[in-house]
């Protein structure tokens, strides 16, 4: 059984079929999903589906994309969202200098704003970073030195890792692990292979970020649940050990980061 930590099932791409593609990663052994959300609505459409499917459940959040969304009414309700039943984290959040969509200081407010609501609630927080890892680092380290042991463990997941190892390296110390999804299957994802071969499994999850970023050989297609089994082999490769071992190890991962028994 593996588990698929980060996928917007809610999005549009899914609405002519949602259920197929839940019952084609059931068929391939997918025991939960998480869906992240992404803005207000999105939020609110993942805690609908994590009501309506006992194998999904949800995250609320704004990404980086909509920082300027997150007034103060927003946070109100994300607040109230948040301790809807099923809602394991606030995700996906954080900073985007790649796409830049929002000014970089609504950024920065936006993600701290929403650390703060995770901390004061006590839920893991899923990190999107994308050519921000300098500022991303700075912003947890002192979120984390703020919040001190008082918070469960794991503080959260660096979704669709991309630094190096000295960046996963503090993730851990910060109490976080990582997420590794589609583009370790790439044929010129060396790197990244070489960093996913070298990182300890007791930090790592899988994920697929449906529907974005599709493994090999479906890159370019719409991504599903379903094929973070690829990833899954990927890994399993790279570690030299049996899928089943990734994926006994990655789900219990996957059932401490999000608290699920
Ligand atoms: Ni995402």
């Amino acid at each position: 059984m593996l588990v698929d930590t980060h996928c917007h099932l809610d999005f549009p791409h899914f609405d002519a079929d949602r259920e197929v593609t839940l019952e084609r990663a059931r068929g391939a052994g997918i025991e939960f999903i998480v869906n992240p959300g992404s803005d207000m609505e999105s939020s609110r459409r993942a805690v609908s589906l994590a009501g309506n499917y006992p194998d999904v459940y949800a995250a609320v959040g704004i990404h980086p994309h909509n920082a300027l969304s997150l007034d103060a009414a927003a946070l109100t309700e994300l607040r109230a969202l948040a301790q809807s039943p099923k809602v394991v984290a606030i995700g996906e959040i954080g900073l985007d200098y790649y796409r830049d969509l929002s000014p970089r200081a609504a950024q920065e407010e936006a993600f701290r704003l929403q650390l703060d609501l995770a901390a004061e609630l006590d839920k893991p927080v899923i990190i999107h970073d994308r050519d921000a890892h300098a500022d991303v680092a700075r912003i947890l380290e002192e979120w984390s030195n703020a919040r001190g042991s008082k918070g469960g463990w794991p503080a959260g997941v660096l979704h669709a890792f991309s630094g190096d190892r000295e960046l996963a390296e503090a993730g851990f110390r910060w109490g976080f692990m990582v997420a590794i999804g589609g583009p370790l299957t790439f044929q010129n994802a060396r790197r990244l292979q070489g960093l996913a071969r070298e990182l300890p499994l007791i930090h790592l999850v899988v994920e697929t970020d449906a529907p974005y970023l599709s493994p090999h050989p479906y890159r370019g297609q719409r991504n599903e649940p379903a094929r973070v089994t690829l990833v899954a082999e990927t890994l399993a490769a790279l570690h030299g050990l049996p899928l089943a071992e990734i994926a006994r190890q990655t789900t219990t991962n996957a059932r401490r980061l999000f608290r699920i028994k």
